[in-house]
């Protein structure tokens, strides 16, 4: 999706912009552009020079002449949503007289309508976008300031947006505002960063900022504000970013997707650190705001997550009833609004979102605390959005996720709800024997990572014989068919090969009619209480002349091929059993030679509807 970044101090500026663009690219775009100034004596206008390329941000680079020098400026990475990608259409857009430019993520829902009476008053636009009427909004504006400017075209404006805005007439200063869609400042030595992501930061100042809904900024050289939308001030007090340049580096793998794979095991140990408590069998969880007795008091959990995000939730809704007993479910986050939810005083909704920035989540959170719900959040960024809108929560600590496929941030936000389960559980009726045998399956789980993770060499010539088909069945049962949807999920994200995901006890039930020798099936065959039906669903399939591959604690003999691996506890069984998945999506689509970091039409991160 779009990302913004700019800076204003002493330093060539288009070096810098463009370096912070490429950190960008993981987030998805099919154009970037760029625009600069310099600041000149006070009172006297700037030239604003602009650079745009449909295409790569190396396209933008190649384009950008020799002399273009400058030290303040705001590029962008567009990601196509009004307008096809262009170079008309790539932002910054700027007004007839060159004045003022913007960059702007988010969608401007009454575009057409400010577009129809712009046009009626004169003004020509240059691009298809949304964006443009902004422009020549702020370029029209009568007041004195470039923020009070801001702040008369944003009065016109209904829908989401994050933009910096340049204007050559106030030079010493970008402006900043946030309505759904991410801003963070980056704090330096007299000079500011500003950017929709930290990872076009982090290599300058962890020092960050990062703004609420309805806040703008000013920055200059030397000094940042903040205020509202309103213009009454506000206070930013500067947080450190925890994560290192170094971590959005590839770290001699040939793709983020395949280092964020072999990352899990440390992944997984940096969520249990610090948080077992041997004593009384339990895990403390710092930031939940939920004392026991309020713990005690609830008697449903709903999660709110996105793709799969709603994927891990639904794993963490079946941990929450197998292990504290409370009646739990996840939902699509995207569809909750929409159906005007019955909102309980006694039920605890958890959001689930890896970025922190998924307006479908971030928007099902919003609705819910207008409606005197309690939230907590499953969150990988800190200070995102939905970090800070829920009333506490867990972060599942990570890293960063740079790849747009989600893997690692899937396994350890599946522990981090093992651990909430745990947490409640133990204030309920888990008993402290049940504690320690789940604590000890999760100090289990770093090594055991590694031990399927070290038969990559199998799982890819597994994968070799089936990237050959049109269309995969997965399959699998309670809480193995979480771990089909996810699995399912990844390799049609990654790889595009049409995949169904089905409970096995539903196939007969309609899709056993797709099953023949060019539809092979994946099964995930946990050796539990539901073994023997597992086995009885292969036999189905091996009646329809189907292909199996399962996913086992044991050589399934109704398969044609099974990954093993490694047996944990019942109720943890699904964080290991969709490891090889992921690695198995992986050399699929690296096999037929897709983009395996950038899937085609997807992005990072979600900040539309
Ligand atoms: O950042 P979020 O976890 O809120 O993102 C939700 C989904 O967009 C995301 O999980 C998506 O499904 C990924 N591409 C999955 O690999």
């Amino acid at each position: 999706m779009c990302g913004i970044v700019g800076y204003i101090g002493k330093r060539d500026v288009a070096p810098l912009l463009l370096e912070g663009l490429q950190r960008l690219e993981y987030r998805g775009y099919d154009s970037a552009g760029i625009v600069i100034t310099s600041r000149t004596a006070a009172g006297k206008p700037g030239t604003l020079k602009m650079v745009k390329a449909k295409g790569r941000v190396r396209e933008l680079e190649a384009k950008v002449p020799k002399r273009f020098a400058g030290t303040t400026g705001i590029a962008h990475t567009r990601w196509a949503t009004h307008g096809a990608p262009s170079d008309e259409n790539a932002h910054p857009h700027l007004d007839a007289d060159n004045k003022v430019a913007v960059v702007h993520n988010g969608i401007i829902d009454n575009a057409s309508e400010l577009r129809a009476k712009l046009t009626a008053d004169g003004i020509v636009f240059l691009s298809d976008t949304d964006t443009e009427v902004l422009v020549h909004l702020i370029a029209r504006a009568q007041a004195d300031t470039l923020e009070e400017k801001v702040r008369e075209a944003l009065r016109h404006v209904e829908g989401t947006y994050g933009i910096a805005v340049m204007h050559a007439d106030f030079n010493d200063r970008i402006v900043v505002a946030r309505n759904g869609s991410p801003v963070v400042l980056g704090i330096g030595e007299k000079e500011m960063f500003v950017a929709s992501d930290v990872a076009a930061l982090v290599a300058h100042t962890r020092q960050v900022v990062t703004l609420d809904d309805g806040e703008m900024a000013t920055l200059k050289a030397d000094d940042f504000r903040t205020y509202t939308t309103e213009g009454s001030t506000t206070t930013a007090t500067p947080t450190t970013v925890e994560w290192e340049a170094e971590s959005y580096d590839m770290g001699g793998h040939d793709t983020y997707m395949h280092k964020e794979i072999f990352e899990q095991a440390d992944a997984v140990d940096r969520v249990l650190r610090g948080r077992i408590d041997d004593r009384f069998s339990t895990v403390h969880l710092g930031g939940l705001n939920l004392d026991a007795r309020e713990a005690r008091g609830v008697r449903r959990i709903k999660i709110l997550g996105c793709g799969t995000s709603y994927h891990a939730g639904q794993i963490g809704a079946q941990l929450i009833e197998e292990l504290a007993r409370i009646p739990a479910d996840a939902e699509p986050a995207s569809e909750f609004r929409y159906r005007n939810p019955v909102v309980d005083p006694d039920t605890l909704y958890v959001a689930v979102s890896q970025s922190g920035e998924t307006y479908d989540v971030l928007a099902a959170v919003q609705e819910l605390k207008r409606k005197g719900a309690r939230v907590l959040g499953v969150v990988n960024v800190v200070g995102s959005a939905i970090a800070r809108e829920a009333d506490g929560g867990t972060y599942v600590h990570a890293g960063p996720e740079v790849c747009v496929v989600s893997t690692k941030c899937f396994t350890n936000t599946v522990v981090a709800f093992a651990l909430l389960a745990l947490h409640l559980g133990r204030i309920r009726d888990l008993s402290v024997a049940d504690g320690k045998r789940i604590i000890d399956g999760l100090r289990r789980l770093p090594e055991q990572i590694s031990e399927i993770l070290a038969g990559e060499d199998e799982i890819k010539r597994l994968a070799a014989e089936y990237a050959e088909a049109k269309s995969m069945m997965f399959i699998g049962r309670v809480r193995g068919y979480p771990v089909a949807r996810e699995a399912s999920l990844k390799l049609k994200e990654v790889s595009y090969i049409h995949a169904e995901a089905y409970p096995a006890s539903e196939l007969k039930h309609g899709p056993l009619a797709l099953i023949e020798p060019a539809m092979p099936t994946v099964a995930i065959v946990p050796d539990d209480d539901l073994l023997e039906k597992n086995r009885a669903a292969m036999e189905e399939i091996k009646a329809r002349s189907g292909r199996i591959l399962a996913v086992a604690h044991q050589v399934q003999e109704k398969a044609d091929h099974t990954i093993v691996v490694p047996k944990n506890e019942n109720e943890l069984d699904p964080i290991l059993m969709g490891i090889p998945l992921q690695l198995f999506a992986y050399h699929t689509a690296l096999a037929m030679g897709r983009d395996i970091d950038k899937p085609r039409n997807l992005a990072k991160s979600v900040t539309v509807e």
